[in-house]
């Protein structure tokens, strides 16, 4: 059977995830949204492109949650966007709705899938989401970590005027205003970040600077555009699905459910996971010092707050 990549939300994220995967030939597409037509007609404007993209697959557009039957990869964005002076927190009642709704259509049409979360308070969402599937935790991700790590990245690059190939680095916690850099484990071509300042390639103000700007670009974003970013974070989605789909067993930061790993239990946060085509196929757990722990804590608490607002509504 082919591929089937089920995309529920058709909105700015879900339209782009379309377009990327049909860059990358990942699979026959569906797009579900519940405005009327939406889907429909951007499942019509990404086939016009196919032939010029040389992929033979097929997309189309629907406001039925049954045409994501037997998926092999979910992504759901589908939900409410932040506008201008909300907060990620902020959309936990409008979205938590739409996530059970969505939910029990994964539930009842494709239970076996692998699902990409996407919707915002983003941890708490893909709790909610799994809680409301009953698909196991290996098979229920958030994706965030890709998306932060990605800008941070780019951002160092850009400061150090060298390539982003060359950064290595990774953001974990709760995708928030609190999320946690990894500047002990950043590298630049082999390098810690640690030289790159004693060697004065970069100041320490500087790179606090970074990791400020990467906690707060998301709302940059939207004073800029009006609406929430969507090109870099349907580009990190599509990064996973092609992770699962051709068993690369990358080291991804995403949200994933922890047991007990970092000491955190019955949660979703940003950590670093092994993915592959079992799904998540293992959390690392790296050792965090004194510091780290505290900051990792306090991201983990503020996801847990969100966590307990929204279970009053479930
Ligand atoms: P958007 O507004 O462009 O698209 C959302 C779509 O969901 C809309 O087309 C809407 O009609 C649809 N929708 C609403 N309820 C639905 C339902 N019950 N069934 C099917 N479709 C439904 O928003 P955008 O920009 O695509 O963002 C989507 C979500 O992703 C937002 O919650 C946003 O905050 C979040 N986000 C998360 C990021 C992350 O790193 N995790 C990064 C950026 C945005
Ligand atoms: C972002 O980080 C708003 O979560 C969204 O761009």
């Amino acid at each position: 059977m082919a591929t089937k990549i089920s995309l529920i939300g058709a909105g700015n994220i879900g339209g782009t995830v379309a377009l990327l995967s049909a860059i990358k030939n990942l699979g026959n597409i569906v797009l579900v949204d519940i405005a009327k037509s939406i889907a429909k007609g951007k499942a019509l404007d990404i086939s016009h492109s196919l032939p010029v993209l040389q992929c033979n697959r097929k997309i189309i557009g629907t406001t039925s949650l049954k045409q994501i039957k037997n998926s092999k990869v979910i992504v759901v964005t589908a939900g409410v966007p932040r506008k201008e002076g909300m907060s990620r927190d902020d959309l936990v009642e409008i979205n938590l709705n739409v996530i059970k709704k969505v939910g029990q259509g994964i539930r009842k049409y494709s239970p076996k899938s692998f699902v990409i979360v996407v919707t915002n308070p983003l941890d708490v969402m893909t709790w909610v989401l799994q809680k409301i599937t009953n698909i196991p935790y290996s098979h229920v991700v958030g994706m965030a970590g890709v998306l932060d790590t990605s800008r941070f990245k780019f951002h160092l690059a850009d400061e150090l005027n060298l390539s982003i190939e060359d950064v290595s680095s990774s953001v974990l916690g709760g995708h928030g205003d609190d999320m946690v850099a990894l500047l002990r484990h950043t590298t630049v071509s082999g390098v810690s970040l640690e030289d790159m300042i004693k060697m004065k390639k970069i100041s320490r103000q500087k790179v606090n600077e970074i990791v400020q700007r990467i906690r707060t670009c998301g709302a940059e974003i939207i004073t800029y555009m009006g609406t929430s970013a969507y090109y870099a974070p349907a580009a990190a989605v599509v990064q996973m699905i092609e992770c699962y789909l051709r068993d690369q067993k990358k080291i991804f930061p995403c949200s994933a459910y922890l047991k007990g790993q970092y000491g955190f239990k019955n949660i979703y946060v940003g950590v670093p996971i092994v993915l592959g085509a079992n799904g998540v196929e293992k959390i690392i757990e790296i050792n965090l010092k004194k510091e780290e722990k505290e900051e990792f804590l306090k991201s983990v608490e503020s996801v847990q707050a969100i966590l307990n607002i929204a279970k009053k509504f479930i």
